[in-house]
């Protein structure tokens, strides 16, 4: 990886981290000041914690390894690390803890802040593996993002009027470019030992031998999948794993999550507006199962996670691994669809300017992409800098997706970034592409 002088530099890392940070923040508050109080400490879904938990939770871990951890400080607020320990409640259960109320909550989580940007002035960003090109405050400020992401999934589950607004993203040409891409078959680099806040389950870069596929050049829109729902897709044991089938039969799912049909036609509920779906945007919220079955309709399959970053990492010219489809500069808004700029994803075949040497297209941004693989550590992982974090989820009960959503924000968010999930879910941002083998000795 031949990273910009902005990764290596520490007093670059410095300023990255602070703009990291500030832009957590200002992307919390937005979060949690667009609804009244009361709305924060309800709880909108019992898949989700109440708004003002996650925002207690962001300050207490940034208190735990900004301020305990890097900078030795006595814990501000012993008896509330129980209530924002997410091991100790399962979320269904947090809207009945004694929780900061909202103004606590903003308070404390603004004085750790104040502390933390003390540390970071100061902090040697070399010496020990949490400071190292500053991890611990790039750690701390993807894991805010990675709330806010959890934050919008909540309002979009809210009832009522519209809370937020963004502009739409730009309207694109119909997508008239090939409908997959041949990867050809031979060795790549998988993970990454270089990218410096690179969390755990992302490493070490590992040599991985992928077989020729064809993968789609866009993930699939809602068109496509509403030809499968037309066709009676859901009702069709054939394209359905045993659970999938067990599943949406239990829980009579005939459709993605908000969608409902009305007068012939499919309408959806996104932050409050009730829409008509619009075609050409990559389908949303749909489930493991739904996206697994209609890769089996379409004869085709979900991609393998190593497919996936093969197809958005490898540089066929030069033969190695870069940060993101398009080379190694960090996102900006020509790249792809990121960072809450736009509550939707963009029409299949924007962001020409973010596609891959072989011409994939909107692999980071718009929607988390569902592979087929479990969650699983690479050769020679090792838990950092808890085991809570990645270690513990190992293992078949998780799915990954990857490439992030209109939802995650650029720290949050690159070629070798690894999510998961249980393949039941669909209130997460979650669409897909599919894949299918190529014949061997393509190339
Ligand atoms: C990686 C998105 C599955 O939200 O459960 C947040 C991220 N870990 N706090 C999650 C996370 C600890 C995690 N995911
Ligand atoms: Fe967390």
């Amino acid at each position: 990886m031949t990273a910009p002088d902005s990764l290596t530099d520490p007093e670059s890392l410095r300023t990255r981290a602070l703009e990291a940070l500030t832009t957590a923040r200002e992307r919390t508050a937005l979060l949690t000041s667009c609804v009244e109080d009361p709305e924060l400490t309800a709880q909108h879904s019992p898949l989700m914690s109440p708004l003002v938990w996650d925002l207690a939770h962001i300050g207490n871990q940034e208190e735990l390894w900004l301020l305990r951890e890097v900078a030795g400080r006595e814990a501000m607020r012993p008896e509330i690390d129980g209530l924002y320990d997410a091991f100790e409640h399962p979320r269904a259960a947090r809207p009945s803890l004694p929780l900061l109320p909202p103004a606590e909550a903003r308070q404390y989580a603004a004085e750790v802040r104040g502390r933390a940007l003390d540390v970071l002035e100061s902090a040697a960003f070399q010496g020990t593996r949490l400071t190292e090109a500053g991890f611990a405050f790039g750690m701390i400020a993807q894991h805010e993002q990675q709330h806010d992401e959890t934050m919008l999934i909540t309002h979009q589950l809210r009832k009522g009027p519209a809370a937020l607004t963004a502009p739409d993203p730009a309207p694109a040409p119909l997508f008239t470019g090939p409908a997959e891409v041949l990867v050809p078959e031979g060795p790549f680099v998988m993970g990454t030992s270089t990218e410096p806040w690179a969390l755990d389950n992302e490493r070490p870069a590992h040599r991985r031998t992928v077989p020729a596929f064809f993968i789609d050049t866009t993930p699939v829109t809602n068109a496509a999948y509403q030809a499968f729902i037309e066709d009676g897709g859901y009702g069709d044991r054939r394209w359905w794993t045993p659970e999938g089938w067990d599943h949406i039969r239990a829980h009579d799912i005939e459709a993605p999550l908000f969608w409902r049909r009305e007068g012939g036609q499919w309408l959806r509920r996104r932050f409050g507006v009730t829409e008509v779906v619009p075609p050409d945007e990559p389908v949303l919220h749909v489930c493991w199962y739904e996206a697994d079955a209609y890769a089996r309709w379409a004869g085709r399959r979900l991609p393998t996670e190593a497919e996936w970053e093969k197809a958005a990492r490898h540089d066929p010219a030069a033969d190695r691994s870069t940060r993101y489809p398009w080379g190694d500069a960090d996102p900006t808004p020509e790249h792809a669809n990121l960072g809450q700029c736009h509550l939707r994803p963009a029409p299949a075949g924007s962001y020409p300017a973010g596609e891959s040497p072989l011409g994939v297209r909107q692999l980071i941004g718009d929607v988390w992409e569902w592979t087929s693989s479990d969650l699983l550590p690479y050769p020679g992982f090792v838990a950092f800098p808890y085991r809570e974090y990645s270690e513990v989820f190992f293992g078949p009960e998780y799915k990954v997706l990857r490439g992030g959503s209109f939802a995650v924000d650029p720290v949050a968010c690159r070629g070798t970034f690894r999510n998961w999930d249980y393949p039941i879910r669909r209130q997460i941002f979650s669409g897909f592409r599919t894949a299918r083998d190529a014949a061997p000795g393509s190339s």
